[in-house]
């Protein structure tokens, strides 16, 4: 994996933007997003998930970045996921994404659910595609069982919160909701890339390859499926854009531009040598 050169952002002309991980329940991350923008009315964004740990949070966020961009296109975190005991909706799981894919289309705001949108730039079409594919915790030695693997993980505090906050309902585990989404998915992008490339916008990865970066080999569990590891060789994949890392760079695999967006929290923004900004994953003039 190469790391990948500079972008357009000049702001003449329209231009697909992507964010992720707003975490908005930080006040300095709604601080940010406050700052968010179009520079062109035509400018779209896409919001690679973890806005909020609460469902009206989600909403209002979405719906008020709809208003200041002509397209906004979510895919869910496993934050919007979460059912946490304080937030006013209750519900679990497949329900709970269902309930969130209604408010987006209140607001205005595209979904996995949805018919793919089309970016058209003056030499180029892109299909956008948002996916919601979890993760089955198989970023992981291959020759460790995951119930090792998992009592490694809590005995070095190395647990995402999704292991008591995240419901599979009515999966009857994480990994079989995971494999279900797999499935759904790679049946829609098998014909819907056939006259156009695509631009996938996930939460996690697709490949394991970025989570080796973590400070703890054991997240890596929570981070992904290698169910989608040959996702851009089987399916005319020209961008993908994920979050979740919460570690922002943008790089080329296989000839396929691969974008980690997040802002993440501030205790990890506020280090790095680049302010946050919307990436620009396509512009109105070019395409890389
Ligand atoms: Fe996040
Ligand atoms: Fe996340």
């Amino acid at each position: 994996m190469t790391e990948a050169r500079g972008r357009c952002t000049d702001r003449a002309h329209p231009h697909l933007w992507a964010v992720s991980d707003l975490h908005v329940g930080h006040p300095a991350n709604q601080s940010v997003v406050d700052g968010l923008a179009a520079q062109h009315p035509d400018d779209w964004l896409l919001v690679a998930g973890d806005v909020a740990d609460s469902s009206s949070r989600t909403q209002e966020v979405l719906a008020d970045l709809r208003s200041r961009f002509r397209r906004v296109i979510w895919t869910p975190g496993n934050h919007e996921l979460w059912t946490h005991p304080r937030d006013e909706d209750q519900s679990r799981g497949v329900a709970r994404y269902a309930g969130l894919v209604d408010m987006c289309r209140k607001a205005d705001v595209l979904t996995p659910e949805d018919e793919y949108a089309t970016w058209r730039g003056p030499q180029r079409e892109f299909l956008v595609v948002p996916v919601h594919v979890l993760y089955d915790y198989s970023f992981r030695d291959p020759g460790v069982a995951l119930d090792d693997a998992l009592e490694a993980a809590w005995e070095a505090g190395h647990v995402f919160g999704d292991e008591v906050l995240l419901h599979p309902d009515p999966y009857p585990t994480r990994q079989e909701w995971c494999r279900a989404r797999v499935e759904l998915t790679e049946e829609r992008l098998a014909v819907a890339g056939q006259d156009r490339p695509m631009i996938v916008v996930n939460h996690y990865p697709l490949v394991e390859e970025p989570t080796r970066r973590m400070f703890s080999s054991h997240l890596a569990m929570w981070c992904g499926t290698r169910l989608t590891a040959q996702w851009h060789k089987r399916f005319p994949i020209h961008t993908v854009v994920h979050g979740h890392l919460h570690m922002p760079r943008s790089s080329v695999d296989d000839g396929v531009a691969i974008e980690e967006v997040s802002l993440g929290y501030p205790r990890e923004w506020k280090y790095r040598t680049t302010p946050f900004a919307p990436r620009s994953i396509a512009c109105g003039v070019s395409t890389r």
